[in-house]
């Protein structure tokens, strides 16, 4: 975990991170230092022989006469000003070639508070690493920096320390997520998954900071009629949980938000077994019950006024002499019938529970947000970086896509055509858990609306391809868990 802090004093640190953009000129380069005043010609030239090109990320360390290593980040063409996400990437970037140092400056072009907040997000979001499961190679593996400071005149100034420390609790809480799905499956069970939120709920102040948890076992499911995370856990040796987490803010809130995150701490696909290949990914498949869990627990943090009813519910899918058959019949909480013809198509079920759950408690909501690795069909239609929004209310939706262009985090709107719910019909119950396999994604956020009423605005986000990098790591996304939705939820609540 790296300290953020801002300072415009004298650089005492050893490492110097610097914005590189291209410029017009052919193969020109300008150094963009924010409000650091530096001779920038003769390092230019030196640049230039090196081949530097200011594209983003690339990361050029040299070493420096002012400071023990200069280090140059692609900001790409030269502007007069840099877009949030440009500068959270740069910043990123290096800040993942700097594993092993211990304090860092950061003087990229930001004047703004918001551009310092984008480069302190980034420099300790790309910070990250995870070790924890390094044995005897752990040496050759280094830590994030301790401390990251951002050079900026506004050092003095309120808003500037406000964004430095939101950056800090930002990437606490993404470090979170991350490492939640970066663990192996056998080491985070659903049993494991919600004593280590406990934990965390602990650590962040518990219910003097307004948080309280609630965990459903095996056999409360079970008698309270929560069909569908009882039926998708029931082929494992570890059963299932459900986990809630409320925050109350200290003062009136002014919304109340219901998030709700899947949680398959490892998909097998069940009876529907998935082929070997490629399954290893599926540890990621509790991404969203991860990224819903360090919302909360940032939310709680940074004392937003805004109620927040968290819930994940949490299985793991196993095929085994106890696991559900396709055509067993489940009741989901609240009792809808649903014949499971394909027990791969999981998530579904266990989000059917909880949103119904989610739905039942006495404060009204003002909208509900689930967020899920739910479909290969995401991943086909978007890519391995866009995630999918789908809601019952446009306004709803809007306005999270204004979020998302906040966060950087990259969403994009998807339908949920009417037309495609018949397939959902079944023969014996009242819903079947796989229709259509033509618009896969859209069918399965078709699936979730039968579980939420008309009038209460929700939103489905599914996640498949962004939540776990299984390509290179670039600006401040690592390889692995990315803890992507997170930063749009908490930016969803910054905005009341
Ligand atoms: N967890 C998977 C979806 C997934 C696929 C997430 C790839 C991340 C990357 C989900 O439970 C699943 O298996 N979905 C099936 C549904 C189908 C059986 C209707 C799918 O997408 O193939
Ligand atoms: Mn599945
Ligand atoms: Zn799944």
């Amino acid at each position: 975990m790296s300290r953020v802090k801002i300072s415009d004093g004298v650089i005492k640190d050893e490492v110097l991170v610097l914005g590189l953009a291209s410029t017009t000129t052919k193969g020109g380069l300008a150094i963009e230092s924010g409000d650091m005043v530096i001779d920038t010609k003769k390092m230019i030239t030196q640049l230039l022989d090196m081949g530097a090109t200011g594209k983003a990320d690339e990361v050029i360390k040299v070493p420096g006469s002012l400071v023990r290593l200069m280090v140059f980040t692609g900001l790409g063409p030269k502007s007069s000003t840099y877009s949030h996400e440009t500068l959270r990437r740069a910043a990123g970037s290096a800040a993942r070639e700097l594993h092993g140092n211990t304090s860092v400056t950061f003087s990229l072009p930001a004047r703004k508070t918001v551009e310092i907040a984008a480069v302190a997000e980034g420099a300790a979001l790309g910070a990250y690493n995870f070790t924890d499961f390094k044995g005897t190679t752990k040496s050759n593996h280094k830590d994030p920096i301790k401390n990251i400071t951002i050079f900026s005149k506004l050092s003095n100034n309120a808003q500037g320390k406000v964004a430095v420390s939101r950056a800090e609790i930002i990437a606490q809480y993404a470090s979170l997520a991350r490492d939640l799905i970066n663990m192996p499956p056998s080491y985070l069970t659903p049993d494991r998954f919600s004593k280590k939120i406990s934990e965390e709920v602990k650590s962040a102040g518990g219910a003097k900071s307004g948080l309280k948890v609630q965990i459903w076992d095996e056999k409360a499911l079970k008698s309270q009629g929560f069909g569908g995370i009882v039926g998708v856990g029931q082929g494992s040796a570890n059963p299932p949980r459900l986990l809630h987490v409320s925050y109350t803010p200290s003062t009136k809130a002014s919304k109340r938000y219901a998030f709700i995150g899947k949680g398959i701490t490892f998909d097998t696909g069940g009876l529907a077994l998935k082929p070997a290949a490629g399954m290893e990914a599926m540890k990621s498949d509790m991404s969203g019950a991860a990224a819903v869990c360090a919302a909360v627990l940032a939310i709680a943090k940074l004392k937003l006024p805004v109620a927040i009813e968290m819930w994940a519910p949490l299985a793991e899918n196993m095929p085994s002499d106890t696991a559900v058959r396709p055509s067993d019949i489940i009741s989901i909480f609240g009792g809808k019938t649903v014949e499971v013809l394909n027990p791969d198509a999981e998530g579904r079920l266990v989000l059917a529970d909880a949103l119904v759950k989610a739905q039942s408690t006495k404060n009204k909501l003002d909208g509900i947000v689930d967020v899920a690795t739910l479909t290969g069909a995401q991943v086909v239609a978007l890519g391995t970086r866009t995630s999918a929004v789908m809601t019952n209310n446009q306004e709803f939706s809007k306005a999270f896509l204004e979020c998302a262009s906040i966060s950087g985090e990259q969403f994009w709107p998807m339908p949920l055509p009417e037309e495609l719910r018949a397939s959902l019909d079944s023969q014996v119950a009242d819903l079947a858990n796989i229709g259509d396999r033509m618009g896969g994604m859209l069918v399965a956020g078709l699936f979730l609306k039968e579980f939420v009423a008309p009038e209460t605005p929700w939103l489905h986000l599914d996640i498949a391809g962004p939540a776990f990098n299984e390509g290179k790591a670039h600006g401040y996304t690592p390889v692995g868990g990315t803890g992507v939705a997170f930063r749009t939820l908490v930016t969803l609540a910054e905005q009341g």
